[in-house]
């Protein structure tokens, strides 16, 4: 049994290094008689690869997977063989630390493709197999080659427009999952995993590996690695903290029918329906006046100590400014309307 597999259609540079890959149906788990096709094929060895396959290669290919009823793959095999970009087969026998920049993003695409969740794939050391490039109207392009391409389109009386330079480009050029809205498609990053009924305005963010399970209102910002769990809402600008730089190293998450305010943020990982009162930011260590139902002070104990607990309310005090946490009376009530967004 293998890991996974996907024929991808890519962009290279001038040198033939691989820019980026688009993989239109990647498989999780492929079976054994694929593999025994791609095999014989690719003259495939075993092992983690990614084959760069010519139009002869992908025929045979094609027939080879109509012949052991991959239909949908071997119709992609066809296209492919017609392709006027290159084209590399990848193949994972394991789910290892990735070794090219196919198979990152072969990786990124299986969990855009909600074929599994963020956290569930070794990501270690992608930064290093992701170029950084130019995304553009025209496609991925190297940066060292960006002012040349830049002058040719003008010369031929075009503009080149660059949309972004980063490492990941945009989710949505590569897969747009049923059921969701995305009101700036630039805010959502290749690896992200949007759930099913999940709305993200325009001043929502989703880092890769990270998401939303199902119905959500995203208006805030979702790091890289936090996930978000079914009916919860993010409020305009708020903040959940990641784990990539600045030394934090609790995983954040966020349960179901929990609202994060506008403009608050949140350092520890909440439970099931809990608020977090507009402008609160929540850090691990902040000291947090626990509250009975009468309003009683029980302790003061640090956030982190309240991690993952279900039914909680914060604030802060805007009479004191002590950060308070109560029982949370008025779990929030999704508005139907606003979520219906299919
Ligand atoms: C924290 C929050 C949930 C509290 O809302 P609530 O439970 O409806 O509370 P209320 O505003 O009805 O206030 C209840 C009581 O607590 C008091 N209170 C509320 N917030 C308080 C605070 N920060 N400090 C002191 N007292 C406060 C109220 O004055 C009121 O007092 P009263 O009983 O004497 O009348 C709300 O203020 C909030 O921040 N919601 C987030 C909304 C949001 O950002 N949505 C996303 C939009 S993009």
């Amino acid at each position: 049994m293998s890991f996974a597999f996907g024929i991808g259609i890519g962009t290279q540079n001038n040198q033939g290094e691989w820019l980026e890959v688009f993989y239109q149906q990647p498989l999780m788990i492929p079976d054994k008689t694929l593999l025994d096709v791609v095999r014989s094929a690719l003259d495939f060895q075993g092992g983690n690869q990614a084959i760069s396959a010519n139009a002869e290669q992908l025929s045979q290919l094609a027939s080879g997977l109509r012949q052991i009823g991959q239909t949908d793959q071997a119709a992609l095999a066809e296209k492919a063989a017609r392709s006027e970009r290159p084209v590399v087969v990848t193949l994972l026998e394991t789910d290892d630390a990735a070794s090219s920049t196919p198979e990152v993003y072969l990786k990124l695409q299986l969990i855009s493709h909600r074929l599994t969740k963020p956290h569930s794939l070794k990501l270690d050391g992608i930064f290093g197999l992701l170029p950084n490039l130019a995304w553009t109207n025209e496609g991925a392009i190297d940066l060292a080659e960006l002012p040349e391409r830049q002058l040719q389109a003008r010369l031929e009386g075009r503009t080149l427009e660059v949309k972004s330079v980063d490492k990941f480009p945009q989710m949505t050029d590569y897969v747009v999952p049923q059921g969701v809205r995305i009101a700036d498609t630039a805010r959502v990053r290749l690896g992200a995993y949007v759930g099913e009924g999940t709305t993200v305005m325009h001043e929502g963010f989703i880092n890769f590996n990270a998401g939303t399970e199902g119905t959500s209102m995203i208006e805030g910002r979702i790091s890289a690695g936090v996930m978000v769990g079914k009916g919860s809402d993010l409020g305009g600008g708020c903040s959940t903290m990641g784990t990539l730089s600045g030394g934090g190293n609790i995983t954040i998450s966020v349960g179901e029918n929990c609202l994060i305010g506008a403009n608050a943020g949140i350092g520890i990982p909440l439970g099931d329906r809990c608020t977090v009162e507009a402008g609160l930011y929540l850090t691990s260590g902040t000291k947090v006046a626990l509250l009975d139902d009468a309003g009683k002070l029980v302790e003061v104990i640090k956030a982190r100590d309240l991690a993952n607990k279900s039914d909680l309310l914060f604030r802060r005090n805007s009479e004191n400014g002590a950060v308070e946490c109560k029982t949370n009376k008025s779990a929030i009530e999704l508005n139907h309307e606003l979520h219906a967004n299919n």
